[in-house]
């Protein structure tokens, strides 16, 4: 698959079909993925795939929690109280989404049940979980690059027709995570990416989520 045409296919695909992806296919998208590129070439990725009874597990417990109203306690920060411009893109999607799904915005019974897919990953098969040393955490370069190894192993998916959706509501209760995977102290939790062959009867997984005009993001500086 050509490159523009991989970066162009991706999307958060947030329905799996119900079908095991091989242990092998994930090994040939995780062997792509960690040509990504570290500063210093550090590589500070730490991978944990989790599949079958434990990942059931895992998603059993988180909706339990969240059906109780347990506070979540993620171990690294996600995204809070946008404001202005951010805002308007994540309520854009919201919207999106909702009018895929037929979700209402007073319809609290719905709402609830859409927010409880990512904490049972999307129905996935199996999901990515990324951490990395709490000794790097000082340092911007550790999500930048977890950030360019998600993509690749995003794209590197797509080669085998499979799907991806990275999420941190998967992993908004480490304390369950951690009870089904052998993650060690030392390590912190990143973020989730779901992975499994897309459901394409499911409304929301025909979602094309908005882009800015690079005109718009860009600033050129000596080209003209
Ligand atoms: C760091 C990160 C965290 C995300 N967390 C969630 C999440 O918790 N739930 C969710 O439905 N999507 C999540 N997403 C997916 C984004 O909403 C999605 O990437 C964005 O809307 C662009 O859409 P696309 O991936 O379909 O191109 C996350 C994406 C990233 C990169």
């Amino acid at each position: 698959m050509e490159l523009k045409e991989a970066a162009r296919q991706r999307k958060s695909i947030r329905k799996f079909k119900n079908k095991p992806v091989p242990k092998d296919v994930i090994k040939k998208v995780l062997e792509v993925a960690a040509q990504s590129p570290s500063a210093l070439n550090t590589q500070p990725w730490e991978v944990y795939i989790v599949s079958g009874r434990p990942l059931e597990e895992i998603k059993k417990e988180n909706i339990e929690l969240l059906t109780a109203g347990t506070m979540p306690s993620p171990e690294s920060q996600s995204m809070e109280n946008l404001d202005g411009i951010y805002k308007k893109r994540q309520v854009d999607l919201a919207i999106e989404l909702f009018k895929l799904m037929g979700i209402g915005r007073e319809d609290n019974a719905k709402r609830f049940d859409w927010m409880q897919r990512g904490f049972r990953f999307f129905d996935a098969p199996a999901a990515i979980i990324m951490a990395f040393d709490k000794v790097l955490d000082n340092s911007a370069n550790t999500f930048s690059d977890l950030g360019c190894f998600i993509q690749t192993l995003c794209l590197a998916a797509l080669e085998h027709e499979l799907g991806t959706c990275i999420h941190s509501q998967g992993v908004m209760y480490p304390q369950i995570v951690r009870k089904h995977i052998d993650i060690p102290d030392e390590k912190k939790i990143f973020i989730a990416v779901s992975i499994g062959y897309p459901d394409w009867d499911f409304p929301a997984n025909r979602i094309e989520s908005a882009r800015e005009p690079i005109e718009k993001i860009t600033r050129w500086f000596g080209l003209e």
